[in-house]
C-alpha cells in the first residue's frame, strides 16, 4: 500500500502544475482560488452562490487564503468559524428589525455549514457529518421563514422512503403558475439549489418545489438509504404530489424537471418513465455515470478495479481517503461515493454505479429536452451530445464555453439561469 501511495506522487504533481490554467480536466479558464483543484472548485460553488443571497464575497475569498491545498479539516474548520460567526451576526437582537437581514445573514450561514461539512464524509462516525447539516437546516429554516412567501419544507412518500423537499411558491395565492422541479446530484444539496436556480425561478414567476431522494444530503442522514439507479421512484411521487395536494397551485401544463451535475442522469431516466411533465432540463448530460466516476481515479487504481482483485483494490482505496497528500478530486470523490452509495467496499461502489446508465431509457423520453454541454466538464465530457441523440429530435443540446464552461457552470449562475429560462419561456409559451 505505501508504494501504492508512493506511485500516486506523479499524478499529485501533475495536477499541481496543471492548475490555473484551462485544461481538460473540469478548470475553466478563470483566477484559481486554491492550488487544489477540488477546493478551488468547491470555493467557487459558494462564491457563485453570493448572486443569489448564499454568501457574501469577501468572506470566500478570505476563506481562500486561510485554505492549504489537501487540507480537508482546515477547510472544515476555516468554514465552521466563518459559519459560527454568521450564526451569531443572525441572532444578534438588533438584526431582526428586518426580514433582508434576517434571511441574508440565515442563509449565508448555512451556506457556510454546508461547506464546512462538505470534506467530511469519510468517516461516517464523525459526529460533525450531522451537527453541521442540522446547523444549515436550521439556518436555511430561518431564512426561509423570513421570505415574501415563506418556504415551506415537505416530506413525500415514495414507496419505502421518504422524500425530503421544499415548495418555494411565488404568490400567497391559489393560482396557477408554471411549476420547476429541481433536483440535484452527488453531493451539493436542495438548499445550494435555492442559491443557483430557485431564486431566479421565483423572480420570473416559477413555483419551485427542491427535493432530495436516496442518495442525497438529508436522505442519506435520516433514512441511511443510498442511491437508487430507478429514479421514478422519486420523482413519480412528486409529480402525484405536485397535482393533487399542490394542485391550486401548479399550472399542469407547465411542468418542467431539472436535474443538476448528477441529477443529469437522474433527471433522465426519471423523465423516461414520467409522460406528465412538459419539459425537462439536464445540466448536464450524463450518458454513462460509470466512464465518468473512473477517470476521476488515479491511473493506477483504474487498473487495480479492472483486475477484479476487490481486496486490494478496496485496501488502496481506504489507504488515500485520509491521506493528505493524495489527488483531492480522487480522494473526495471516493469518500462522497460510499457516503452516497452507503456503501463500505471501494469496489462495490464504482461496480454499482454501472447501472446508472441511459442506454435502455432513453428513447422513452418524449417530452422536450435541454442538455447544457461544458467545454471544460471533467466529469462527464461528450456525453451530452450522446443522450441528445439517443432521445432524438426532442433534444436540444446547449454549449457552455469559456469561463461559463465548468461542470455545472459554476461561478456563472447568471449565465445559466438566464439561459435555462430563455429555453423555458419558448417551450411552455410562458
Ligand atoms: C499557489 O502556488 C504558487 C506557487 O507555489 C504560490 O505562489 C501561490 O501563493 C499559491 N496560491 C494559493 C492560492 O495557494
Ligand atoms: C490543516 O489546517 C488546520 C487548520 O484548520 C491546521 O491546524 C493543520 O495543521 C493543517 N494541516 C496540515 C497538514 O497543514
Ligand atoms: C472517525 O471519527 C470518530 C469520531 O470522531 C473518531 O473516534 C475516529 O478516530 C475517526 N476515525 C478516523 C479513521 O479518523
Ligand atoms: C425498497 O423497494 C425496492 C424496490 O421495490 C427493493 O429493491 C428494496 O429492497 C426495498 N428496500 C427496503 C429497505 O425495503
Ligand atoms: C489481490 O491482491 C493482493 C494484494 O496485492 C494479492 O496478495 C492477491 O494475491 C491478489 N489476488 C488475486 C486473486 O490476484
Ligand atoms: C455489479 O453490479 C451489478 C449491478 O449493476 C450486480 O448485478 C453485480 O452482482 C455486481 N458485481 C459485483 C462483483 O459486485
Ligand atoms: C457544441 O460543442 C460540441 C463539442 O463539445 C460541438 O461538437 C458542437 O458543434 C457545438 N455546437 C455548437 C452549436 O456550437
Amino acid at each position: 500500500m505505501l508504494s501504492l501511495i508512493h506511485s500516486l506522487c506523479p499524478t499529485v504533481l501533475a495536477a499541481v502544475t496543471l492548475l490555473g490554467v484551462a485544461n481538460a480536466q473540469g478548470q475553466a479558464p478563470l483566477l484559481p482560488l486554491s492550488n487544489d483543484s477540488s477546493i478551488s472548485f468547491e470555493l467557487l460553488v459558494s462564491l457563485g452562490e453570493a448572486i443569489y443571497g448564499g454568501a457574501d464575497i469577501a468572506p470566500i475569498l478570505g476563506a481562500a487564503l486561510d485554505i492549504t491545498p489537501g487540507n480537508f479539516s482546515g477547510f472544515s474548520n476555516t468554514f465552521r468559524i466563518l459559519a459560527d460567526a454568521t450564526k451569531a451576526a443572525a441572532q444578534d437582537p438588533t438584526n431582526a428589525y428586518d426580514l433582508i437581514n434576517v434571511r441574508d445573514t440565515w442563509f449565508s450561514a448555512s451556506d457556510y455549514y454546508r461547506r464546512a461539512d462538505f470534506y467530511l464524509h469519510s468517516n461516517w462516525s464523525d459526529p460533525l457529518i450531522y451537527t453541521y447539516w442540522q446547523e444549515q437546516t436550521a439556518a436555511f429554516d430561518n431564512g426561509i421563514a423570513a421570505l415574501p412567501v415563506p418556504g415551506k419544507r415537505i416530506q413525500i412518500s415514495a414507496d419505502n422512503f421518504t422524500i425530503e423537499a421544499i415548495w418555494f411558491a411565488t404568490s400567497l395565492e391559489d393560482t396557477k403558475k408554471p411549476t420547476l422541479i429541481l433536483g440535484t446530484g452527488y453531493d451539493n444539496a436542495q438548499e445550494d439549489l435555492y442559491h443557483t436556480l430557485v431564486v431566479p425561478a421565483l423572480a420570473r414567476g416559477y413555483n419551485c418545489l427542491t427535493y432530495e431522494g436516496p442518495g442525497q444530503p438529508s436522505v442519506v442522514r435520516g433514512q441511511h438509504l443510498g442511491f437508487i439507479p430507478e429514479w421514478e421512484r422519486v420523482v413519480t411521487p412528486i409529480v402525484d404530489y405536485l397535482l393533487t395536494d399542490l394542485a391550486p397551485q401548479v399550472d399542469a401544463s407547465r411542468l418542467a424537471l431539472l436535474g443538476y451535475s448528477f441529477g443529469g442522469y437522474l433527471a433522465a431516466r426519471a423523465a423516461a418513465f414520467e409522460p406528465r411533465l412538459s419539459a425537462v432540463l439536464l445540466d448536464g448530460g450524463v450518458w454513462d455515470f460509470y466512464s465518468g466516476i473512473i477517470k476521476q481515479i488515479p491511473a493506477n487504481l483504474q487498473d487495480l478495479y479492472t483486475s477484479g482483485n476487490k481486496s486490494a483494490f478496496d485496501a488502496a482505496v481506504l489507504g488515500i481517503l485520509n491521506d493528505d497528500t493524495a489527488p483531492s478530486t480522487a480522494r473526495w470523490g471516493l469518500a462522497q461515493g460510499l457516503w452516497s452509495f452507503q456503501l463500505t467496499s471501494p469496489y462495490d461502489f464504482i461496480n454499482a454505479t454501472k447501472a446508472y446508465a441511459l442506454k435502455d431509457v432513453a428513447s422513452q423520453i418524449q417530452m422536450p429536452v435541454w442538455i447544457a454541454n461544458s467545454e471544460y466538464d471533467g466529469y462527464f465530457p461528450g456525453q451530452a451530445q450522446v443522450v441528445a441523440a439517443a432521445i432524438g429530435e426532442n433534444a436540444v443540446v446547449h454549449n457552455f464555453t469559456g469561463v461559463a464552461g465548468n461542470h455545472c457552470q459554476i461561478g456563472a449562475n447568471q449565465e445559466l439561469s438566464r439561459t435555462v429560462f430563455a429555453w423555458l419561456h419558448q417551450t411552455l409559451n410562458n
